[in-house]
């Protein structure tokens, strides 16, 4: 943006950079996740979701059991750190089209940021970080539940806009097309492996 800036008492137009917590929040780096981190993991969630629902190891233990469930395909868990201290995490793991069993897609979550460093952009650069990751594995949609106001922002939409329905059935499924059509051509059941039921 250009603004008027005073320079020894000479007023100048200068272009400047206003840099958004988003793009660049204090000293975070997003890593995966590494076997040292698992534990450290499992408390972040476990106090991130106590704190906000009065959860907590339900989600944590979805993550520590999906991490074995690798026959359906690759997980993607990142770390979000502070001078090596856990701030945020962000896990995605295979589901499956019941009636598309050959197209690799995956659930997005828990994903979870430390109180005090909420509303800092980390939460979203977990996620944007994750979903590239994502694509690389080559799964080609992301469902997740959750806030209809946070996940549009990465482009998810409302499942009831496709022809597709998870068993949880709840206004707050939703669904990010990786592949270009894919959402046009797939319908029926998303089917969320063992861990996931325990919620229902
Ligand atoms: C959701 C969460 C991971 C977002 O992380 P974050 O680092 O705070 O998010 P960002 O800084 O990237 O984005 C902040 C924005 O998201 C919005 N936001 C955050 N959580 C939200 C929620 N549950 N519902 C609606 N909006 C939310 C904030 O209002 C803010 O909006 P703004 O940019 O318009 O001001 C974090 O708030 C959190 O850990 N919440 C508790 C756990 C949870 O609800 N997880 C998601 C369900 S799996």
């Amino acid at each position: 943006m250009l603004q008027n800036v005073v320079v020894s008492g000479i007023t100048q137009r200068k272009i400047v950079f206003i840099v958004s917590p988003e793009m660049n929040p204090p000293d975070i780096t997003i890593r995966p996740e590494t076997r040292s981190d698992h534990e450290a993991i499992h408390a972040l969630i476990v106090e991130v979701f106590r704190e906000t629902y009065g959860t907590g190891e339900e989600e944590a233990g979805i993550v520590d059991q999906m991490r074995q469930e690798t026959a359906l395909g690759p997980y993607v868990s990142l770390v979000a750190t502070r001078h090596d201290a856990l701030v945020g995490h962000v896990f995605f793991s295979p589901v499956t089209l019941a009636e598309f069993r050959n197209v690799p897609v995956c659930t997005l979550g828990p994903v979870g940021v430390r109180r005090p460093w909420q509303r800092q952009g980390i939460g979203s650069q977990l996620i944007r970080n994750g979903l590239e990751q994502c694509k690389k594995h080559g799964y080609q949609a992301v469902f997740t539940t959750g806030s209809l106001e946070y996940y549009p922002r990465f482009g998810f939409a409302p499942i009831s806009t496709t022809r597709l329905f998870t068993i949880f059935r709840t206004e707050h499924d939703m669904v990010l097309e990786l592949k270009p059509g894919l959402l046009e051509r797939v319908s029926g059941l998303v089917e969320y492996p063992k861990p996931w039921l325990a919620s229902l």
